[in-house]
């Protein structure tokens, strides 16, 4: 099959012939329907969150079910499902009390000495990112990364709910308990910031402000409902939310995962208000933030990983909402494009000049 390898930190990916193996125990193998292409993805390029290549990116995928291996009983052949890189065990601490996401077996793989699931037309093993590498025109999962979708849902629209969605609707849905009327502020309306914003709007928060460098996004912001928005390159932006809310946000989502709108973000905060971390800062990198703006002003400061999704449970409902058409999915796409040109999809990234690319596959 093809597959767009990581051979190397900070340099492009290289289209290659890739082996896939059968189906083990508990694994499904898929044939990818469509792949998102999150942010996440360039921060591993880039080096910025650290995975040695050779390795095959892509994790937000749906695709449909081809076989399936031994002891599997939640997917038959011609399933829908959609992937999440948050695999559960199921039985651990967080799995049993509630937030599977966070459970500490998420990226083990194959047990060690098995064959590997990935290899180059020469034989070496190609690493599987987070389970799912998609990235590649057939994925081999643990049944534990996958949730049956309805039929009815197209599969390039599905697909974003694999991550951006899933991380951004949930990190309102799901992370914080936004009152109807409380107000909001987006900062970064990429894929997962929009996807946070249209959480603001789907549980009735009053003021919704997107932020962003790129003001040409402000149209899909709006139709996505927000109420107001900030041109971070003119003025400041942290004084605007301030006007505008009258003191700062209840809530305000970091979609970026850069310091100074870390900081920024924090500033925008509201006394008693919550300031909720999505954007992924690189691992190396510290954020300074003024400990008494927290103890004096009593505010909050939450990170948010993949949404704390259940996605067995969330993704489906994410379905629904797209098919009662309170979820926006279909504005939010602004390239289909094949996997052959996945490196200027990230260079679009990079340049800000998308909201989401999806790879479609034939
Ligand atoms: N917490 C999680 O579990 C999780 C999951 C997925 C992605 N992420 C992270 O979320 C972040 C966003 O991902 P994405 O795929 O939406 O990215 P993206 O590149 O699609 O969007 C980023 C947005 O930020 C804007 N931006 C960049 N610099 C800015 C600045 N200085 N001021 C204002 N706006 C600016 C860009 O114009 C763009 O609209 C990334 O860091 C990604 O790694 C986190
Ligand atoms: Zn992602
Ligand atoms: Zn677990």
């Amino acid at each position: 099959m093809k597959a767009a390898v990581m051979r190397a930190t900070d340099a492009p990916l290289v289209i290659e012939d890739v082996h896939i193996d059968d189906p083990g125990p508990g694994e499904v193998l898929l044939k990818t329907a469509a792949s998102g292409i999150c942010h996440s993805d360039l921060h591993v390029m880039e080096g910025s969150l650290p995975v040695p290549p050779p390795c095959i990116l892509g994790h937000e995928p749906a695709g449909v079910v081809e076989a399936v291996g031994e002891g599997v009983t939640d997917f038959r052949p011609g399933d829908h499902v959609i992937g999440c890189l948050t695999s559960f065990c199921g039985v651990c601490n967080y799995c049993t009390a509630g937030r599977p996401y966070l459970c500490l077996a998420q990226f083990e793989g194959r047990p060690p000495g098995a064959k590997p699931r990935l290899s180059a037309s020469n034989g070496d093993t190609i690493d599987q990112f987070a389970n799912l590498s998609s990235f590649a025109e057939k994925m081999l999962c643990p049944q534990r990364s996958l949730v049956k979708i309805r039929d009815d849902m197209p599969l390039d629209r599905a697909s974003l709910i694999g991550c951006g969605v899933t991380t951004g609707l949930g990190a309102a849905l799901n992370t914080v308990h936004i009152r109807a009327g409380a107000s909001v502020v987006i900062i970064g309306c990429g894929g997962v910031g929009l996807a946070a914003l249209q959480g603001a709007r789907i549980v009735g928060a009053g003021k919704i402000i997107a932020v962003d460098a790129q003001p040409w996004k402000f149209d899909l912001a709006k139709k996505f409902g927000a109420t107001d928005c900030i041109d971070a390159t003119v003025g400041d932006a942290v004084a605007a939310v301030h006007d505008l809310t009258g003191g700062g946000a209840d809530f305000v989502f970091e979609c970026i995962g850069l310091i100074p709108t870390v900081q920024q973000a924090v500033a925008m905060t509201a006394r008693g208000g919550t300031t909720v971390l999505v954007g992924v800062v690189p691992m190396a990198d510290t954020v300074p933030i003024n400990a008494s703006d927290l103890t004096l002003q009593e505010k909050t400061i939450t990170g948010s990983y993949m949404g704390s999704n259940r996605f067995r449970f969330d993704m489906p409902k994410y379905v629904d909402f797209y098919l009662d058409g309170r979820l926006f999915l279909d504005e939010m796409i602004s390239s289909r494009i094949a996997l052959n040109d996945i490196n200027e999809a990230f260079d679009r990234m990079r340049k800000g000049e998308a909201a989401r690319q999806v790879i479609v596959y034939d």
